[in-house]
């Protein structure tokens, strides 16, 4: 489909590399925008079944281990292919809870840096990732064993940047982690100040486990190709944060919310779709490149959402608003996608809208890892092509003399 969308006729490069539009272009030079179908790699780490809206994690269902496991057995899963026994799950605990505290000079950077109205917190969560790497020994070491050891460092080490992100915008001091806490809890312990109730923990935790692997999506891409040129860990998680920040991926999540607020009544979604058709806006938290039906993420955040006694309101617009868009766009496989519901629980969950994107990313960092880890066991340099429509041979003309 993207082949005739693209925009570019088809073509043949000629030996001297000029073009001419009289022959068949050959396959592999048919310009895939977005690298629509492209494969990179093989890979055991999770499928996306985009027709039957499928998403698996190591041969597990997702669903499944939304209802079952924690975030610690799910990152592990993704990095080692295998659920952990008792004892693997321990020492893998312990060895996050010793990489959870956040070196002064990162709070010192942010501290300074940050400019309440302007500073977006993915951004600053990017430049903390890279300060990280900056303190960081031995970052190019491309072992496995280093590898592991920088992304058990980053998986643990994103919560607290985020929580301590929060509470200095809130003019409040960032909070030590608590080392008796799980992951998830430890997270909300330290944006709050406080020990966090069991339901909450567990939907903040549902939701990352929802959010930890996703195929070779866009930041995924980024992060793989940084690290497939054996460039270093952080390198690679702050290219994969910047890409998962824009709106068409990661960001999503905050536009959303912004438009229910936008469209603050049940009684107004009508007309916003309607507004937005005509204006061939897209309706963000819709659609998706692999899925054409239901995203099964967005189910599971579907039912939790609507429990949630403070949310209410917000949960009436998405639904009604779902039912619209699907009805209209449905039969073009325009469904909801993770980013239509996870907003609501994160509100209720006491974050900040543009901090939204920032739980996305220290969810997908088990993600980005287990595939950085996978593509390096048979590691090669990303050198896709692109074609030349340009002109042969120009007459160069000094400065002075051009128009
Ligand atoms: N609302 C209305 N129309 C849409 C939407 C939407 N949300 N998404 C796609 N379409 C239409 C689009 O206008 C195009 O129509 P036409 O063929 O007439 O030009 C057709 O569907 C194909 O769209 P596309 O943009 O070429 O599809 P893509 O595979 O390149 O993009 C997408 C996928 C997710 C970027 C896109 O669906 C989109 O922009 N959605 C809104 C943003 C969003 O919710 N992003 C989160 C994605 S899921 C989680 C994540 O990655 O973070």
């Amino acid at each position: 489909m993207s082949k005739e969308k693209s925009g570019v006729s088809r073509q043949l490069l000629t030996k001297e590399g000029a073009f001419t539009s009289d022959f068949e272009w050959p396959l592999t030079l048919l310009v895939d925008k977005g690298l629509d179908g492209a494969v990179t790699n093989k890979s055991r780490v999770g499928y996306v079944d985009g027709d039957k809206g499928r998403l698996i994690y190591q041969g597990y269902p997702v669903e499944v281990l939304a209802e079952n496991a924690d975030y610690e057995e799910v990152a592990y899963l993704l990095i080692f292919g295998k659920l952990p026994n008792e004892q693997e799950y321990v020492e893998f605990s312990q060895n996050l809870k010793a990489n959870r505290k956040m070196p002064v000079e990162v709070v010192k950077i942010m501290d300074i840096i940050y400019d309440h109205e302007h500073s977006h917190p993915m951004s600053l969560l990017r430049t903390a990732v890279s300060v990280l790497g900056v303190l960081q020994k031995n970052v190019m070491d491309t072992s496995r064993e280093n590898e592991l050891r920088m992304g058990m460092h980053l998986i643990a080490i994103l919560p607290t940047v985020i929580a301590a992100l929060h509470r200095l915008r809130l003019g409040l001091k960032p909070v030590e982690p608590d080392l008796n806490l799980k992951h998830v809890e430890n997270f909300l312990y330290m944006l709050h100040g406080k020990k966090p109730s069991a339901r909450d923990a567990r939907l903040l935790e549902i939701s990352m486990i929802l959010h930890a692997d996703h195929g070779m999506n866009a930041s995924t891409l980024t992060a793989v190709a940084t690290s497939a040129s054996l460039s270093d860990l952080y390198s690679s998680i702050v290219g994969a944060i910047g890409s998962l920040k824009g709106p068409l991926h990661g960001g999503a999540n905050e536009v959303v919310l912004k438009e229910f607020l936008k469209i603050k009544s049940v009684d107004h979604v009508k007309e916003f779709v309607a507004e937005k058709a005509a204006k061939k806006e897209k309706i963000m938290g819709f659609g998706h490149r692999i899925y054409k039906t239901y995203d099964p993420r967005a189910a599971v955040l579907k039912k939790y959402a609507s429990k949630l006694n403070d949310e209410v309101e917000m949960f009436k617009i998405a639904e009604v608003l779902d039912r619209e868009v699907v009805a209209k766009y449905g039969s073009r496989g325009i469904y909801p996608n993770v980013d239509f519901y996870s907003g609501i629980i994160y509100r209720h969950l006491g974050f900040e809208i543009n901090f939204f994107t920032t739980i996305f990313a220290a969810a997908r960092v088990a993600g980005w890892l287990a595939r950085i880890l996978e593509y390096r066991a048979e590691n090669r340099i990303f050198r896709p092509r692109d074609v030349y429509v340009g002109e042969f041979n120009k007459e160069f003309t000094v400065r002075e003399k051009r128009p």
